[in-house]
């Protein structure tokens, strides 16, 4: 696992607008696996900003979005559907044709669950999965005790998550309990990964999936597993790790090594 450290949110958005930006120039029909939540935010008004000030293309890229809540429609105003078309696609020049997430409203979310499954490998697999970590150390919508060998199904949301994201609903109770999500395996299968973590907050969690046993009490240390995980942090979610010195070594402020 890459640890970058960058001294704030604000660089170590940058950095992973420079991998997504890197990716899509050398390979401008990458599939790209994309995040929602707070933390995605300033990195999708990076790519936003690359893409007005610096031609940055995503016209032949393909998206599959980690998860969708069930019981929300695309047009939902808290729908990730939502989130994404205000965030990212109706500001850069991606195809929507080639912009996926789960459907939330499907008649059989265990259907369409297995259809996502389908469309992620008939695409080729993921190129560049981003991710964001929850403070109870989930990936995606996968909460702890999630099966690391899981793939896109239906989750039932930990109450810790729900009222993480209560903010974005009128109230706790509406609050989705169901998503649709990417399982840990899924995740896995894609050919790289980054995830990001800013803020205090999220430095406990940093330091399980870092740091702690690979368990499935902390969904995100599966990608110890991974070959190419990059987890970008700022400072402040950084503050749990021990082996800091080694990875500001390796990496210092957060760039790559001589061998990268
Ligand atoms: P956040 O969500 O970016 O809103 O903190 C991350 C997550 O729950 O995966």
């Amino acid at each position: 696992m890459k640890v970058l450290i960058l001294p704030d949110e604000k660089a170590a958005t940058q950095r992973a607008a420079d991998i997504v930006a890197r990716t899509v120039t050398a390979n401008p029909a990458a599939v790209l696996g994309l995040a929602t939540g707070g933390t995605m935010l300033p990195l999708y008004a990076a790519l936003v900003q690359r893409h007005r000030d610096d031609g940055l293309s995503f016209a032949q890229t393909t998206s599959f979005n980690l998860d969708e809540y069930i019981g929300l429609a695309p047009d939902h105003p808290c729908s990730y559907h939502t989130y994404m078309n205000d965030a990212l696609f109706s500001h850069v020049d991606i195809d929507r044709a080639r912009t996926h997430l789960p459907r939330g409203d499907a008649a059989d979310p265990q259907v369409a669950s297995d259809e996502y499954e389908d469309l992620i490998e008939a695409a080729g697999g993921i190129d560049l999965q981003l991710l964001g970590i929850g403070q109870n150390g989930h990936i995606g919508f996968n909460e702890p005790t999630a099966s690391l060998g899981s793939r896109t199904r239906i989750k039932t949301l930990t109450t810790s998550t729900r009222r993480a994201n209560q903010q974005y609903f009128a109230s706790y109770e509406e609050t989705p309990r169901y998503a649709i999500t990417m399982g840990v395996a899924t995740i896995l299968a894609s050919r790289k990964c980054v995830l990001v973590a800013t803020g205090a907050a999220k430095a406990e969690a940093v330091a399980r999936m870092v740091e702690g046993p690979l368990s499935a009490a902390c969904p995100a240390s599966a990608l110890q597993l991974h070959a190419k995980a990059t987890v970008i942090l700022d400072q402040a979610a950084a503050e749990g790790l021990k082996l800091t010195d080694y990875y500001e070594n390796v990496h210092p402020q957060g760039q790559d090594s001589v061998f990268d």
